[in-house]
């Protein structure tokens, strides 16, 4: 049994003429120690299965499994960083942080927990705003603020909905950094929600791509086949990096509208993808016809887009 299993997952919101169904019949699994991304469109419903699998929101129908245990409700095994930074406004940034700590390990003394949240601190960059409130702290600072929180639970998953949003280019460079140290440090398992194709190729295993929405679904996986030990400055030599790149954007690009009515993708299984390596599949015809069944796609044709 992998560590998460993700099982026919279906969300329906109410609404006004009746209810939408937000994605339906979603399934994967995420083994012990991978990192997993997802990306699709805005509104397809990727923060819903995260809350889902944090155990803040009820699934319509459909299960997760987190270590041979249902997911009902949160819980200090999953650290959870939000799109919104989600921090208590009236309390500084180490009591944010030291809150959740004790949480974690009540038997703790102030001392071992002060020391415990500092080195979080210290990771995200923000040492000397401990003693601020949210109020006072940028957008970027905040959401430091909430992946410290996170990362300080040390949880058996880590549950992050583009936690690097809000950050410029550098923050944002030097944080992935560190969290792909952690990440190989600790075997940390990930899920992990982002727009920014380069960050996921950087970070994932596997890249899950979402459908658009409404009937959302995972149309296929892509399984990172670039070497572990890439680092943001050496992966763009790697001319497997391009198609994988280019495999992703095509999908947002084009693609992922295609699937809206179930398409050719088995969302029971979706299908893996080794961008440039599946050398069986033919190349895209011109034009792009058949686009919506992958069998029909290779990464290795040029996509218009891939340089942006
Ligand atoms: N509480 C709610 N009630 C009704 N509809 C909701 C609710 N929460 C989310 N939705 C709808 O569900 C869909 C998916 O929302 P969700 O926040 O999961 O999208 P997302 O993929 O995370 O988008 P983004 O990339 O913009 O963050 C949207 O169409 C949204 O309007
Ligand atoms: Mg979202």
């Amino acid at each position: 049994m992998p560590f998460l299993q993700v099982q026919e997952l279906k969300k329906a919101f109410p609404a006004t003429g009746g209810a939408v169904t937000v994605f339906d019949n979603i399934n994967f699994s995420i083994e012990r120690g991978e990192f997993v991304c997802i990306i699709g469109h805005s509104g397809c419903g990727k923060t819903t299965i995260l809350n889902v699998l944090a155990g803040l929101d009820m699934a319509t129908s459909g299960v997760a499994v987190m270590d041979g245990r249902e997911i009902a409700g949160p819980s200090l095994e999953r650290g959870v960083v939000f799109q919104g930074h989600a921090l208590m406004p009236w309390l500084s940034v180490m009591k944010n942080i030291a809150f959740a700590v004790k949480s974690r390990w009540p038997d703790w003394d102030r001392d071992r927990i002060k020391t415990h949240c500092q080195r979080f601190i210290d990771l995200v960059g923000l040492t000397g705003a401990e003693a601020k409130k949210p109020s006072e702290l940028s957008g970027g600072m905040k959401q430091r603020v909430g992946i410290a929180r996170a990362f300080a639970i040390e949880p058996k998953m880590l549950l992050l909905d583009e936690p690097f949003g809000a950050l410029d280019a550098l923050t944002r460079g030097t944080i992935q950094d560190e969290l792909l140290r952690i990440v190989q440090a600790t075997h940390q398992t990930v899920f992990m929600i982002t727009h920014d194709v380069d960050e996921a190729i950087l970070l994932a295993d596997k890249i899950l791509l979402m459908s658009n929405g409404p009937n959302a679904l995972i149309a296929e996986i892509v399984d990172n086949t670039l070497p572990r030990n890439r680092t943001r400055h050496d992966m763009h030599h790697d001319p497997q990096y391009y198609r994988v790149r280019n495999y992703l954007v095509d999908f947002l690009v084009t693609r992922s509208k295609l699937f809206q009515s179930g398409g050719t993708a088995n969302p029971a299984q979706p299908l893996v993808v080794r961008p440039g390596l599946d050398g069986a599949l033919p190349a895209l015809p011109p034009g792009g016809a058949n686009q919506g069944d992958p069998q029909h796609l290779t990464a290795n044709h040029q996509s218009p887009s891939h340089n942006n």
